[in-house]
């Protein structure tokens, strides 16, 4: 039975009477022909979609529709009046990212509906089909009935074909994005953040999420019964969710369907529903790591305010400075340098100035002791999550940040959910959501005033990610889940945690994790979760453009060893390939290096010892190549202080070998692969 006509005969069996003009179900597929997208009306004119693949049922019929705060709702009495269908194959470049080339490959189903009764509103909703998923959207043309929407929620429904397990972290709670994954049915979700990743009980996973989130609200998702759910979008300061002014679009809903973890993560789906680069030239910007004032604040060993013990000193940063020129690290972040730190900044960014450093940081002496180091500043704004107060001096703090030869800037929006500081022209004070339709605009409109300065961001507390760095591709980064930090405080990350969020936080994009503490002590030397072997595979496993060394030149200086790893490991790829995994237990990611031949590798566990076994069939056929493999010692063990052994050994491989590496309980390996000419 075909998904519509299993609508049509639930619809019957509900005693629904299909009218006589009831309309034919509209049908797609995707490329390759797996990917079924089904649409219909039912006996009251509401619209369902449903989605199948290799001929079973993912999604089943799952309504479409809109709830507004001042005028009848969009739901019930459609009439499909239209459809078109389009195949497209385009290959285009990244700038910087994961693969260099991705193929966007679709076929879209365009669909027009119209009410048949009251206002007589229209809209289409568009679905593009991938070989590995589903994105569709709503557009709204400009209409007499449909000047302003004034939107309370939208109705979109994801009705699960099957229960699985599900990946996901609760939605609208104080701590923003900053929480750990829960694993439980999809049939016991509560309201969940997107992306959620789930496996079904047949082995097929499936991640929902939104592409190009502009002008619009975060959608969360809350199961409104069995496997069923539904959009719940971000509020927003007054009274509707989201606001909108003539035609309008929402984001895409998307649903990466693929065989295992791996196909997940491999899908290009999101990328290629944003639209291509608008900004324009970005060789300015290089990949590239970075060692900061940072973890000795994170500790509590320094602050980011004035006095005695005080982070962003002259006398630091020349070591921070010092260290990464002599290690070959490109860029030095710093935090606290600027005037606003003094008091209760969190919350309250009201006093920052990023133009006027502190009387201890000299900014004109340190850039140009930077300069001659060949080092670049990346200069921090905590805003503190006074938003308006932030964009009021764009153009000073990035002409300052441009003038002191920083090309990224690392952004903060350090406040509870819900607590963005807005202030209009006219005066009137709003408080938003990190995760609503201000703040989709907001980061759009600091990414762009950046740019001007070519300077590239790297947003924490941000929005989720939903592909943006496509059209906005100063947009390098941002955390949006618990990184390294929590690493140092009670409450640490615990082993699964990296493994869980290559298959959920990383399907958004690149992440500032912020890895490689060698020291593995956080704040009261409290031991880190982990082997000092996972921290070198987090350099590979977590992507990101830039990249932080997070452990201090001290503590590097204890660990040299392992250090060199984190100078060798590349930060721009041409190609990545998820060789094995499952959501929360391990993966083993590879990755070859922009424009060179060197391969390099990561695998992470969860806190089990396992043995992870993959065919090296990615190195060129026909060469030669030596691993350098960093490994859990034997006895490495994430409970005890041999979370500190690790051998370092080489060997020569070649594209018809396999390799097996033990992971110890919370560890992980990571290896090079240089080709011997
Ligand atoms: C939280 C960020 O994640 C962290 O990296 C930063 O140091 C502090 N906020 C202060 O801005
Ligand atoms: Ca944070």
């Amino acid at each position: 039975m075909t998904v519509l006509s299993r609508i049509a005969a639930v619809f019957a069996a509900l005693l629904i009477a299909l009218p006589a003009a009831a309309q034919v179900p509209v049908r797609a597929s995707s490329p390759d022909g797996l990917v079924v997208v089904e649409v219909g009306l039912d006996g009251d004119g509401r619209a369902a979609y449903a989605v199948s693949r290799k001929g079973k049922p993912i999604i089943t019929p799952s309504r479409l529709g809109f709830l507004f705060t001042d005028v009848a709702k969009i739901d019930r009495s459609l009439a499909i009046t239209g459809q078109e269908t389009r195949d497209f194959d385009q290959t285009w470049q990244q700038p910087w990212g994961e693969w260099s080339k991705i193929r966007n490959h679709y076929r879209e189903l365009k669909i027009q509906f119209k009410e048949t009764k009251g206002l007589g509103r229209v809209f289409t909703v568009t679905f593009r089909i991938y070989d590995d998923g589903v994105g569709f959207r709503y557009d709204f043309p400009d209409q007499p009935n449909m000047h302003h929407a004034n939107i309370a929620e939208e109705l979109t429904e994801f009705a699960f074909a099957q229960d699985g397990t599900a990946w996901w972290k609760p939605a609208f709670l104080w701590n923003r994005e900053e929480y750990l994954y829960n694993k439980t049915a999809l049939s016991a979700i509560g309201t969940a953040d997107t992306p959620v990743s789930i496996k079904l009980a047949d082995g097929t996973h499936v991640a929902l999420h939104e592409a190009a989130l502009v002008d619009y609200s975060g959608m969360a998702v809350a199961r409104t019964e069995g496997n069923t759910l539904r959009a719940q979008l971000t509020p927003g300061a007054g009274g509707p969710k989201v606001v909108k002014h003539g035609a309008w679009t929402t984001p895409w809903r998307t649903l990466i369907i693929a065989d295992n973890a791996a196909g997940l993560y491999m899908s290009h789906l999101m990328l290629n529903l944003n639209e291509p680069n608008k900004l324009g030239d970005m060789s300015w910007f290089k990949p590239g790591k970075f060692v900061g004032v940072w973890w000795n604040m994170i500790k509590g060993e320094w602050t980011w305010a004035r006095g005695p013990r005080h982070g962003a000193t002259n006398e630091h940063v020349k070591r921070y400075i010092d260290f990464a020129a002599a290690q070959g690290i490109p860029q030095v972040l710093v935090e606290g340098w600027n005037v606003g730190w003094d008091g209760d900044w969190f919350g309250n960014g009201w006093d920052m100035d990023f133009a006027k450093p502190v009387e201890d940081f000299d900014a004109d002496m340190l850039a140009a002791y930077a300069k001659k180091k060949g080092v670049r500043l990346i200069g921090h704004h905590e805003t503190g999550g006074a938003a308006s107060h932030y964009e009021n001096q764009f153009d000073t703090a990035f002409k300052f940040a441009a003038d002191h030869g920083y090309m990224v800037v690392k952004t903060g929006y350090v406040t509870d959910a819900g607590q963005i500081e807005r202030v209009d022209a006219d005066g009137t004070k709003y408080r938003e959501w990190h995760e609503g339709q201000w703040m989709s605009n907001h980061l759009i409109r600091v990414a762009e005033a950046a740019y001007k300065y070519r300077i590239a961001i790297d947003s924490h507390e941000p929005i989720k990610g939903t592909g943006l760095q496509r059209t906005w591709p100063n947009w390098v980064a941002r955390e949006g889940m618990r990184g390294m930090e929590y690493n140092s405080w009670a409450g640490k990350n615990p082993p699964e945690h990296e493994a869980n969020i290559v298959f959920t936080r990383m399907l958004e994009g690149p992440m500032d994790f912020t890895p490689g503490v060698l020291s593995l002590t956080g704040e009261n030397g409290s031991a880190i979760l982990s082997t000092e072997a996972k921290q070198l595979a987090l350099y590979v496993v977590i992507y990101s453009p830039v990249v932080m060394a997070a452990d201090t030149p001290e503590n590097y200086a204890q660990h040299m060893p392992a250090f060199k790893f984190i100078r060798d490991v590349a930060t721009d790829w041409d190609e990545t390939r998820v060789l094995n995994g499952e959501i929360g237990d391990y993966v083993t990611i590879a990755r070859k290096e922009r424009g060179g031949q060197t391969w390099f590798l990561g695998a992470v566990g969860d806190e089990q010892a396992r043995t992870v076994a993959f065919a090296l069939d990615f190195l060129t056929p026909g060469k030669r190549y030596v691993a350098e493999i960093y490994r859990d010692g034997d006895d490495a063990d994430y409970r005890t202080e041999k979370r500190h052994a690790m051998v370092i050994e080489q060997r020569p491989v070649t594209a018809k070998d396999s390799m097996t590496l033990r992971l110890a309980p919370g560890g992980g390996a990571a290896v090079r692969f240089w080709l011997v000419k």
